[in-house]
């Protein structure tokens, strides 16, 4: 009993994410190297860095679209090419705008059977599986609205529940806060804060902190052509985000959390 108790555990996930002295380029170009770190399974991680510091880059590495240059990187201790079907990937730019009479249903129908052919967005099964998450994410009123006719927070709630409807290990969320008011904000944040605790990793590409700052367990932040990890209570450091972000910011506790600001 003990014996298999420990071969059990043995079994169990070590890291969601691991770069070992790992290095990327595109084209001629090191966008990042000698890039070591570890990432928990179920956490929630921010991505940050400054426009054009390898955020994308670094999931594209994590989806195999593009390999390593050296080192190693391990998904859910596999390599990135066996674990394909386990993310959910909702990328910087969301269009799925081959028709403008697509429906969020659609857009989850078609999360489910990606491009196989023959079966029907209808079947019972796929119904089932949408209605159930929908009920989850609470996005019922988003499924018969067209995507042509969603707000930009709605669309992302589509995007995001389309990226969960295999209900993968992993998500990957590039800039999903973008251009979106208070409100929608609140609302992506509020359907990323319902799926921890949901055997779910979680990694976000964030130019701002602050919306995700209290949420997050820590962040990969990519500095001086190299990936970093800190967890949240270290990253809130005024000399560590000045450098990372070339301004002089401040970080502000108060009892609801800490931000960060420009410093006067
Ligand atoms: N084909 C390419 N050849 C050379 N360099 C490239 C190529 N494609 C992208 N780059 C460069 O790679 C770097 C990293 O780009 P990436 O898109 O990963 O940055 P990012 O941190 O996601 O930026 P942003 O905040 O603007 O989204 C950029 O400096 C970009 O100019
Ligand atoms: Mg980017």
């Amino acid at each position: 009993m003990a014996k298999n108790f420990k071969s059990a555990n043995a079994l169990e996930l070590k890291n969601a994410l691991e770069l070992k002295n790992a290095c990327v380029a595109k084209g001629k170009k090191t966008i990042w190297s000698n890039s070591t770190l570890t990432i928990k399974p179920n956490e929630i991680t921010a991505i940050i860095g400054m426009n054009g510091s390898g955020k994308t880059t670094l999931l594209e590495v994590m989806l195999d679209i593009i390999p390593l240059n050296s080192g190693e990187i391990y998904i859910l201790d596999q390599k990135p090419k066996k674990m394909r079907s386990q993310i959910g990937y909702v990328p910087q730019k969301y269009q799925l705008s081959a028709s403008n009479v697509i429906r969020g249903y659609d857009a989850l129908a078609l999360g489910l059977v990606g491009n196989k052919l023959g079966i029907s967005l209808s079947n019972k099964y796929i119904r089932n599986q949408i209605y159930q998450l929908a009920d989850h994410l609470q996005i019922n009123h988003l499924l018969n609205r067209r995507l042509s006719e969603m707000s930009g927070g709605q669309l992302q709630k589509i995007a995001v529940s389309q990226a969960l409807i295999n209900n993968p290990k992993i998500l990957i969320l590039d800039e999903p806060l973008a251009n979106l008011d208070i409100q929608s904000t609140n609302e992506i944040l509020t359907l990323i804060q319902h799926l921890k605790n949901h055997h779910i990793s979680i990694f976000i590409v964030t130019h701002d902190l602050n919306p995700v700052i209290d949420l997050i367990d820590g962040a990969i932040y990519l500095l001086d052509g190299h990936a970093h990890y800190l967890p949240v209570k270290n990253l809130k450091n005024e000399k560590l985000l000045s450098y990372l972000y070339s301004t002089k910011i401040e970080v502000v506790h108060t009892k609801d959390g800490a931000f960060i600001r420009n410093k006067k």
